[in-house]
């Protein structure tokens, strides 16, 4: 029997880099019980693939024959997912900034983001679904019940960044990190296709002075509210 993919209530969480929708997404996802989507990791594997076949990325047809056919596995695993390409180890390889900067180049191109619609709308199973990305709340769920966009100002995000790159025994300067960042803005947010903005009904939260796990109580809250999930 067939569900009503519609009738799954669907957290959609939209915003830059670096405010932290990976780790609350997971986290919310978690206490509810609700699948998830790294819609941004199916763009950095698509990224990651296209160097793998040697697809060049201003090759818009062939890189959403990659996107199309790329044979990908998310593996929930303790604190986070394992992510498999072609059943080889991805999970780390696709965070690097490398691939990061040429997904934010390939997910510009109309046909890419194409090609990846139905694979996002296909997570979209009971109980419900967190999904975090750049246009989950204006183009793959835009009937969403509930859209939140994310954001933190740019010095805190470079700020986090750091932390996190030194906990990784990486040291980076953090005025090389806001610049990246702000360049990755703006890509997102500039490109004619899905460019990075809150839909029209989302609830923006700027997690700058925020912990993480008082962003997290908030979006419980907000679901409770709207009848989304029982009181947690
Ligand atoms: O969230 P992330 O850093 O893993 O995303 C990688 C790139 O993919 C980023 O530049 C924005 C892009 N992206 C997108 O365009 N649409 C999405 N739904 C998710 C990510």
């Amino acid at each position: 029997m067939s569900i009503d993919e519609t009738a799954v209530p669907v957290l959609a969480i939209d915003g830059p880099g670096g405010a932290g929708k990976g780790t609350i997404s997971r986290l919310v996802a978690e206490r509810l019980g609700w699948h998830l989507l790294d819609s941004g990791a199916l763009y950095r594997l698509t990224a990651l693939a296209a160097g793998k076949y040697g697809v060049a990325l201003d090759d818009e047809a062939g890189l959403a024959r990659v996107a199309r056919s790329l044979d990908v596995v998310f593996v929930a695993e303790g604190e986070g997912t394992r992510v498999l390409l072609e059943g080889a180890e991805a999970t780390t390889t696709i965070r690097t900034e490398q691939v990061g900067d040429a997904a934010s180049r390939v997910a510009a191109l109309p046909a890419v983001r194409e090609a990846l619609l139905q694979r996002q709308r296909d997570f979209r199973q009971p109980p419900g679904l967190v999904a975090d990305g750049r246009d989950m709340g204006t183009v793959v769920f835009a009937d969403a019940p509930l859209k939140i966009f994310l954001t933190a100002s740019a010095d805190e995000r470079a700020r986090r960044r750091q932390l996190q790159l030194r906990e990784a025994g990486v040291d980076a300067s953090l005025s090389s990190l806001l610049k990246e960042i702000q360049a990755r803005d703006a890509r997102d947010m500039q490109r004619s296709v899905a460019p990075l903005k809150p839909a029209g009904d989302a609830i923006t939260l700027d997690t700058t002075r925020l912990t993480i796990p008082e962003v997290v109580d908030r979006l419980t809250e907000l679901l409770t509210e709207r009848g989304l999930a029982s009181a947690i």
